[in-house]
């Protein structure tokens, strides 16, 4: 989503007279774009702006914005710890980036972390006809009213709004008009979209009525919102993609049970199962937290078990990060080696499934979304329907285009294959 949020910035401020570029030294302006879902994230940007500290004594003019969660949560002790820093702009106020550009040019600080009554989308500056890469993300649903124990969303995203699907039709067939072949449709629980009658499936057949577009993809998706329209949308609808990210976190009752996640193993288990009953050549993603508070050895052999049992194609564990003002800060922290170990031995399971899934592809034939050249001459690299990296011998013309290959050889990270 700080893709997407930081492409519609970048927008905004286009109509300042900006363009990007990819070095600080050319900048007017340098704009942090941030996260906050764990402490390192949070703390990368005041080693970010140390770096730039020098370059501002240098040249006065330049002016320094953070935006996003960190900002969102930590503006005041971002002006406090960095004086110099002229902008600092919440989630939701991005699309008032103009005025506060205007404000800072006057030498005045522009602080902005509001959760605003009007619809952010409405206001952001109308999206380029320029044409660009065929893939986009493009967000129909922010904020969480699930409130897991150990995650700040709720507070820094707010509450959960779903923009309506006339709206997402219309800046989705401005992307496909660009270029664009295939949408990442995301919310931080966006299996919770609620913007159209019949929710994300809804939406889904919606767009797959847009001509040109070829692939549709979401996420992240909370397992208590995977309803049957949606599960039957992975069946039917030849568009939307055979690869879901659904996070369960734990595998422990008692963990999930302190993580607020409000199911049971058990549950989760059988709403895969149900998944798969309707779409077996599904890729399985989730994301798992060691280390919480509380967690036990037997606990963590539960999620162990419950990652033998699933079996996931590709998977995002982290180590417990304590967040300030979430429940779970309060609670005591699972000593830092114990986290370490478990986090490695989680990893080297899911590593080995991961690599399993890959290996798996040999020999099979599937499509591939080409999106740019690879490394080697005449060597072009897409996407399969599986989100895998896939490497092939073809003509550039095919950029934008999905074409059969079969698969011949798996790598580490990615695929090679040939054209059919
Ligand atoms: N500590 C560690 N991981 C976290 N996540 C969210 N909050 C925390 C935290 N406090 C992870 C969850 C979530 C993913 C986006 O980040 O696994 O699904
Ligand atoms: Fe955070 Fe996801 Fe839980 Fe919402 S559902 S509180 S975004 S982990």
């Amino acid at each position: 989503m700080n893709v997407y949020d930081s492409e519609r910035m970048a927008e905004a401020l286009g109509g300042q007279g900006y363009v990007s570029t990819n070095t600080p030294d050319d900048a007017d302006m340098i704009l942090l774009n941030t996260c906050h879902i764990r402490e390192k994230a949070a703390e990368k940007i005041y080693s970010e702006l140390g770096r730039y500290k020098g370059l501002k004594a240098e040249k006065p003019d330049l002016k320094i914005g953070v935006a996003g969660c960190v900002a969102q949560a930590e503006g005041a002790e971002i002006v406090r710890r960095q004086p110099m820093v002229d902008l600092v702009v919440g989630p939701q106020s991005y699309h008032k980036l103009p005025q506060m550009e205007a404000r800072v040019q006057t030498g005045r600080r522009a602080i902005d972390t509001d959760f605003p009554e009007e619809d952010k989308f409405e206001h952001l500056t109308k999206r380029p006809k320029a044409r660009r890469g065929p893939t986009a993300f493009l967000t129909v649903q922010e904020g969480c009213d699930k409130f897991c124990a150990f995650c700040v969303v709720p507070y820094t995203r707010g509450a959960e709004v779903s923009r309506p699907a006339e709206q997402i039709l219309v800046e989705a067939a401005e992307l496909v008009d660009r270029g664009v072949r295939e949408l990442t449709l995301l919310g931080q629980n966006v299996n919770a979209y609620h913007g159209h009658a019949d929710g994300l499936a809804g939406l889904i057949w919606k767009l797959s009525d847009i001509d040109g577009l070829e692939r549709i993809r979401f996420t992240t998706s909370h397992p208590n919102d995977m309803d049957d329209a949606l599960i039957n949308a992975h069946r039917d609808c030849p568009k939307l993609m055979p690869y879901l990210h659904l996070p369960v976190q734990s595998g422990s009752d008692r963990i999930l049970k302190a993580m607020n996640r409000k199911h049971t193993a058990a549950e989760y288990i059988d709403l895969i199962n149900r998944i798969r009953d309707a779409k077996p050549d599904l890729l399985l993603s989730g994301d798992f937290i060691v280390g919480f508070p509380g967690e036990t050895d037997a606990d963590f052999e539960d999620t162990m078990t419950l990652v033998r049992e699933v079996g996931y194609g590709q998977a995002y564990s982290f180590k417990y990060s304590a967040r300030p003002g979430t429940p779970a800060a309060e609670r005591e922290d699972v000593p830092a080696d114990v986290a370490d170990e478990r986090l490695q031995r989680l990893q080297a399971l899911l590593s080995d499934q991961q690599k399993a899934a890959q290996n798996a592809m040999v020999g099979r034939n599937t499509t591939v979304l080409f999106e740019k050249t690879g490394r080697e001459a005449g060597q072009l690299v897409g996407k399969s329907e599986h989100l895998q990296a896939v490497h092939v011998v073809g003509n550039i013309d095919l950029i934008g285009t999905v074409q059969s290959v079969r698969i011949t050889t798996a790598m580490t990270n990615s695929l090679e294959g040939e054209l059919l």
